[in-house]
């Protein structure tokens, strides 16, 4: 048999990285997917398949053992990074299955470029999870896919992630998370734009340069706090339909981002050329380090003024997407 999902990825309309210590956040998905194929083997072998990861695509073949590593010709860090999220998805449908031995031959297909702070590895988790337990004749529904796959994240990066991500991913549309407390939110279909500069980081490092500054400063934990704050203000210009003012706080929210040391130079240019196009309000998505923006405009000035800008690899408007994992 073989059993395809799909799962979104996402941009933050507040709270990235202020999420991790307890604040509340405001993801939105959006209609950019990963769709992840699994076939069940009759060995206990994992053979991925990614060919289109906006990274060298790359096929492995590999045992049940964690230490045996395959041996294929991309940068260690990357497909470290890649096969991880897969091992550990796969990890978690053997167990929901009580399947300890089962193997797979598993396809990645992903529109959500690695790295981007646009969700992928979210996204490859959730649908990767639903693939393989489908496949197993196991049906979790989507709060139990997001659960599991937020041990994934969880577990790939050291410990340092919230539930947003996943939770986003597994279920569509906008959500609130704080803690562990995780709901669906209704929300108009914003005028989202998207800068992506072409480059991949990495998010547990990020994470963990911003919990050492917070270790560290205390305007750091003051920042993270003013960003809960902020996202309680960014609530109720929501509940209110009220754009303009969503967009200022998005403006204030990428501010405090900045504080905590996790923009960088081609995510600021992004930013300012977005508010010089016409934004009603810009600020960089995800964890940071470079990647990608997320602006607010219903005209064509954003993307126009993003297509100009040399830093911007890739600009896009992005949808609500309204169904979050899917058999495919
Ligand atoms: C990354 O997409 C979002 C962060 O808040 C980390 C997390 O919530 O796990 C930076």
């Amino acid at each position: 048999m073989t059993t395809t999902s799909s799962a979104p990825g996402k941009v933050y309309l507040f709270g990235e990285h202020a999420v991790v210590y307890g604040e509340p956040a405001v993801p939105c998905a959006i209609e950019r997917r990963a769709r992840v194929t699994v076939t069940e083997r009759d060995d206990d072998r994992l053979r991925v398949d990614a060919s289109d990861l906006s990274i060298e695509g790359f096929t492995v073949e590999y045992g049940g053992s964690t230490d045996e590593r395959p041996a294929v010709d991309v940068p260690p860090s990357l497909l470290e990074a890649a096969t991880g999220y897969v091992d550990s998805a796969v990890a978690q449908a053997r167990a929901a299955a009580d399947r300890p031995d089962a193997g797979f031959d598993v396809e990645i297909e992903s529109e959500i470029p690695l790295g981007a702070g646009l969700g992928s590895s979210a996204a490859v988790a959730v649908a990767g999870i639903d693939a393989a337990t489908r496949e197993l004749g196991v049906d979790l529904d989507a709060r139990e896919v997001a659960d599991r796959a937020y041990r994934v994240e969880h577990e790939v990066q050291d410990g340092e992630a919230s539930r947003a991500d996943t939770f986003c991913s597994a279920m569509g549309g906008a959500v609130r998370v704080e803690g562990d407390d995780c709901s669906t939110l209704d929300a108009p279909d914003l005028p989202f734009v998207v800068g992506y500069d072409g480059t991949g980081h990495d998010t547990g490092e990020l994470v963990a340069g911003v919990r050492a500054l917070r270790e560290e400063y205390g305007f750091a934990a003051d920042t993270v706090a003013a960003i809960g704050d902020l996202v309680r203000e960014g609530e109720r210009a929501l509940e209110a339909g009220d754009v303009e003012e969503l967009g200022r706080l998005m403006n204030f929210n990428h501010g405090l981002l900045s504080a905590l040391d996790v923009s960088a130079r081609t995510l600021e240019n992004m930013v300012w050329a977005a508010r010089d196009g016409g934004a009603l309000g810009a600020k960089l998505t995800g964890a940071g380090g470079g990647g990608s923006i997320v602006a607010l405009d219903d005209g064509d000035g954003v993307e126009t003024a993003l297509s100009l800008t040399p830093e911007c690899a890739e600009t896009f408007r992005a949808e609500l997407a309204t169904a979050g994992v899917r058999a495919e």
